[in-house]
């Protein structure tokens, strides 16, 4: 994912796309069954929908299907499409906080600051004196899922957790973290997981806090709702999973450079919801320029 300019400055609601939506819904109510299964477009629709179930129809809207099909659903070398563009583009992305942040490095300490008075809601540690919120969740050991590098892992959780996990699809982000970022906190991260997130189940019930940033849009909504169900299953007693990743202002955006895909914050309580989890809180990130894409935390158990 690369931290993404927001080209549509508007801040309408997102009910603004029900007429379209209605539109779509209309249509697909008049058409014969049997002519709808037979033909090549209520295949393509079917499979799209199944993929991105909160998202398609926005999606649809800026992108008609026969150029949405293909760079998402589409299958490339055993591969869907949306999976493979991203792992090409970050093959060719530096182990480097300038390669975690894309072209926006300099608002990496803002992230970890506004990331670490998050994480104070919901942890209770002998380290976080000051920590004032609702949570309860332990201290003993997160997981930092897309951690690349591990920025996040190093600057917001190797402080506050005993031990840690990393995941990310990419070998040579974590092999940086071990061999040169982390310096001796390495020794204090357990296991190194070389993953697709869409293929990962986490060890179950390990975990007090489960950090997911910028990594949450690289995933179809399908997939999101299953590594969430999963994630679910890997927390401890009162643990929460923490997302933070851009939001869309209205609707979805794709990106199929990187096959990153924004969603609107209802899009995505959506998929939380499927997920059986229930939302704790959700604070926008301050202090990031206008022209970015918002970035949202959501806490959720
Ligand atoms: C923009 S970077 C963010 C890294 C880190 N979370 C941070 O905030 O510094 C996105 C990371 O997600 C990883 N990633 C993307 N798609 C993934 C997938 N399907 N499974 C696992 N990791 C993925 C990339 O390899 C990359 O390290």
């Amino acid at each position: 994912m690369e931290i993404t300019l927001e080209d549509d400055s508007s801040s309408s609601p997102n009910f603004e796309y029900k007429g379209a939506h209605q539109a779509f819904r209309d249509r697909w109510k008049g058409t014969d069954d049997t002519m709808c299964r037979h033909s090549m477009s209520f295949h393509l629709h079917h499979t799209l929908r199944s993929e991105f179930f909160a998202s398609y129809l926005y999606l649809l809207e800026k992108t008609p299907l026969v150029k949405l099909f293909p760079v998402t659903c589409e299958y490339i070398k055993g591969e869907k499409q949306f999976y493979y563009r991203a792992q090409q583009f970050y093959e060719d992305v530096p182990a480097s906080e300038e390669g975690m942040m894309g072209d926006f490095v300099e608002i990496s300490n803002a992230d970890l600051e506004g990331s670490r008075q998050f994480l104070k809601r919901f942890v209770v540690s002998h380290k976080i004196l000051t920590s004032t919120g609702p949570g309860k969740a332990g201290t003993h050991c997160a997981l930092d899922c897309g951690s690349g590098i591990g920025r996040v892992t190093k600057g917001v959780l190797l402080p506050v957790f005993v031990k840690m996990e990393m995941a990310d699809m990419m070998e040579h982000f974590l092999l940086h973290a071990h061999e040169e970022y982390l310096g001796d906190d390495a020794d204090r991260i357990e296991t190194y997981y070389c993953y697709n997130l869409q293929e990962f189940t986490p060890p179950k019930n390990k975990y007090d806090v489960i950090w997911m940033q910028w990594v949450a849009c690289h995933l179809t909504d399908k997939d999101l709702m299953n590594f969430l169900i999963r994630c679910k299953k890997s927390l401890r007693p009162n643990g929460v999973i923490i997302m933070k990743d851009n939001m869309a202002r209205q609707g979805c955006k794709l990106d199929p450079i990187d096959s990153s895909i924004s969603r609107h914050l209802d899009i995505m309580k959506i998929i939380i919801s499927k997920a059986g989890l229930e939302v704790l809180a959700v604070e926008k990130q301050e202090g990031f320029p206008e022209v970015i894409m918002p970035v949202w935390m959501i806490a959720m158990k």
